[in-house]
């Protein structure tokens, strides 16, 4: 339902050069943005039940050619609207979402010449604050390039941020570890910068939503001299952050906030600011879970390139097509199907072909064999950021997959900078990524892009942009020499990468000390940092629609705990964060999409924890079973990973289970309703 009040209500604000003002409040009334001009300036400040988070923070812009828009300016019109409104998502971590907010809208003016003009428009949701500039067509702002945008955000409080820096050489990554430290402590990084403000009381997080045809927004952050954070935008080649042509609009601002870290997971505020789904029709779009030709490149077993240990070969690919066939995946990805992995394929990027396969992969033979045991084959695209190359074969590529039925692709970005020097985040990748996913929707193809563009929400608008990479996945433990992801990683990566959007992180190896493939390793080695049980919790912790199952499939075989991850499932009507703490430990539980069956994922850092976890969430007067799998006797991620306890009890609602998680621990429990079967029947 939308309800229009008081409708398109223009206000007549009384202003002075020294100072004008006017609010928006949420629809609870706890959170409150005003805005006010002082000595021409504008300026925005943030509240939530009368205590500022953001306290006056600078609106405007600077141009290359032009003034700024920044100076002699004046409010002099105001409209107002609200909105109630559920809608319903083809697929996520929740099925209905409510955007309930009040919205002002802001004309401003310049007080003398050049005279232009913008609008100012503010959302106040229960669960954050948002705005955007959208700039009118106009005489004396026609074509123009941005060179900075001004807005600050300047934090009330020296808060605690969890964050990863946006400066470093490798430009196109956010493959990095979080650090941790006060505001006022920050460089440049990126979003969504998570933050908790001093007294523990109020979680902050900053971020951006409908991001398109714009640079990406990072974080200047004020290096030791305030608590200023500035949008720092990503640059063309010759420095410009945008260039466009009235009238535009911005991306939205979003500042998300929460009374306890709890509640910031699932984070909606996006998705409420990016336009419903253009796809009329969304049947086409199926979240899966996957295997593929994948880690045995990493682990080095298997090579991208053509020789002796290529991966992608016809025979390898039917014998994981038949794997995925028997335990119920719905997909198998394949990499180094295609011409343009042998050399040096990151400084190569211009050689890939994107339809041509190396002989040893017959890809329509594959495609109809998939498809005849009720598989998908998953089309790699790696462009080594090699746009062009990559959006002149983008038809003739996206047509074959079409008519071969191959409808999802894993596309890579693997490049420090575009081959025409603007950075990976720059307007121009923005564009890119944008035409992709508009392309692929044209040929209903479903995509997972790593090395992406920040989450901002697309996946409203276009639902077959399903899934991303976007931070440090579980690659890094397969590298020597990276360091691999310690143990408190994923508690971060919740509360921080994972509240804008999916993540391919690509969980579930079992052979965590690779002693299958070479002597075991210990702490300092290529190996994963977790134990088995905390895999298997990753699985209902790290939301993605397109899941994968990352071992190798033999390493699969005879292992019980295997069954979690073909029960697991992948789409959700509801999901609750339990409990968590930053870097320490978090609970999920998650009920599956049209289904009475709850799962929960729960996951700790280097230290041993347990929980009494009361089971309010499920339904009253149902007996369910739990299939609990938990860390054995004497698990260690350091020491000893790999034991699993797996036990099957019932519960009701007033039960209550304890979860004992071993150091780099987990658990990961399906709770079933009495009647259901164990197994899932094994088509995907
Ligand atoms: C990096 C991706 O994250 C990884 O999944 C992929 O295998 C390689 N690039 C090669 O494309």
């Amino acid at each position: 339902m939308r309800i229009y009040g008081p409708t398109l209500l223009a206000l007549l604000i009384p202003w002075s050069v020294a100072t004008s003002q006017v609010r928006v409040a949420s629809p609870n009334g706890r959170n409150q943005v005003e805005v006010a001009t002082r000595d021409g300036r504008l300026y925005y400040t943030v509240q939530r039940d009368g205590r500022p988070l953001l306290t006056p923070s600078l609106l405007g812009f600077e141009f290359r050619g032009a003034p700024p828009l920044r100076d002699g300016l004046r409010i002099v019109d105001s409209t107002r609207n609200s909105v109630d409104e559920t809608w319903t998502q083809p697929w996520g971590e929740v099925s209905r979402v409510r955007d309930q907010h009040n919205e002002l809208k802001l004309s401003i003016t310049e007080t003398a010449a050049p005279d232009r003009r913008f609008t100012l428009a503010l959302r106040a949701f229960n669960d954050g604050v948002a705005f955007r500039y959208e700039l009118p067509q106009q005489p004396n702002l026609a074509d123009f390039e941005i060179s900075d945008e001004l807005t600050e955000f300047v934090m009330a409080d020296n808060a605690r941020a969890w964050w990863i820096a946006s400066n470093r050489p490798r430009l196109d990554r956010s493959e990095q570890l979080w650090s941790e430290g006060p505001v006022s402590t920050l460089d440049s990084v990126q979003t969504p910068l998570t933050m908790e403000a001093r007294d523990g009381k109020t979680f902050i997080v900053i971020h951006e939503a409908n991001l398109v045809d714009y640079p990406k927004m990072n974080i200047r952050g004020p290096r030791l001299d305030s608590r200023t954070l500035r949008a720092d935008l990503a640059p063309y080649a010759d420095g410009v952050k945008v260039r466009g042509r009235t009238p535009f609009v911005t991306p939205w601002r979003t500042i998300q906030i929460a009374d306890k870290v709890t509640e910031l997971s699932p984070s909606v505020i996006g998705l409420n600011l990016n336009p419903p789904s253009v796809i009329p029709n969304t049947d086409w779009i199926k979240p899966m879970k996957y295997v593929g030709i994948w880690w045995g490149m990493h682990i080095n077993t298997m090579t991208w390139n053509s020789g002796p240990k290529h991966g992608a070969t016809t025979a390898n690919t039917k014998r994981y097509i038949d794997f995925a066939a028997a335990n119920g995946f719905g997909g198998v990805l394949v990499e180094g199907w295609n011409v343009g992995w042998d050399g040096d394929w990151i400084q190569n990027r211009n050689a890939f072909s994107f339809t041509q396969a190396y002989p040893d992969y017959d890809l329509a033979e594959l495609a109809r064999y998939a498809h005849s045991k009720g598989v998908r084959l998953i089309v790699h695209n790696e462009t080594s950021g090699g746009v062009q190359n990559y959006e002149r074969q983008i038809d003739s590529a996206f047509s074959l997959y079409e008519r071969l039925g191959l409808d999802a692709i894993k596309s890579g970005y693997v490049t420090d900078m575009t081959s025409e020097g603007h950075s990976h985040w720059s307007q121009f990748m923005v564009n890119h990524y944008r035409r992709v996913i508009q392309e692929a929707a044209k040929h209903h193809i479903m995509l997972d892009v790593h090395e992406p563009i920040h989450d901002t929400g697309e996946r409203r608008t276009y639902p077959n942009m399903m899934s991303r990479e976007g931070a440090r996945g579980q690659e890094y433990n397969a590298w020597g020499g990276e360091g691999g992801n310690p143990p408190e990683h994923e508690t971060i990566l919740f509360f921080t990468r994972l509240l804008d959007g999916p993540m391919d992180f690509t969980p579930g190896i079992f052979d965590i000390l690779r002693t299958k493939t070479g002597p075991a390793r210990t702490n300092e080695e290529a190996r994963v940092r977790t134990t088995l049980a905390k895999q298997l919790a990753l699985y209902v912790v790290i939301y993605s629609p397109l899941q994968m199952a990352a071992d190798l499939p033999e390493n699969y075989v005879n292992q019980p705990a295997f069954q979690f991850i073909k029960d697991v499932a992948v789409d959700w009507d509801t999901s609750r964060v339990i409990d968590g703490k930053i870097g320490d430990y978090v609970i999920v539980a998650r009920r599956e999409k049209n289904s009475p069956a709850w799962f929960l994922g729960a996951i700790t850092d280097e230290e041993a924890r347990t929980f009494n976890v009361p089971l309010t969430f499920l339904d009253p007067g149902k007996s369910y079973i739990a299939d609990i799998y938990a860390d054995g006797p004497g698990a260690n991620w350091l020491t000893n990973p790999l034991p699993v306890t797996i036990t099957h009890r019932p519960v009701t609602r007033s039960s209550r289970l304890r979860l004992a998680l071993a150091p780099g621990g987990g658990q990961a429990i399906r709770i079933r309703p009495v009647a259901a079967p164990r197994r899932r029947p094994s088509a995907p």
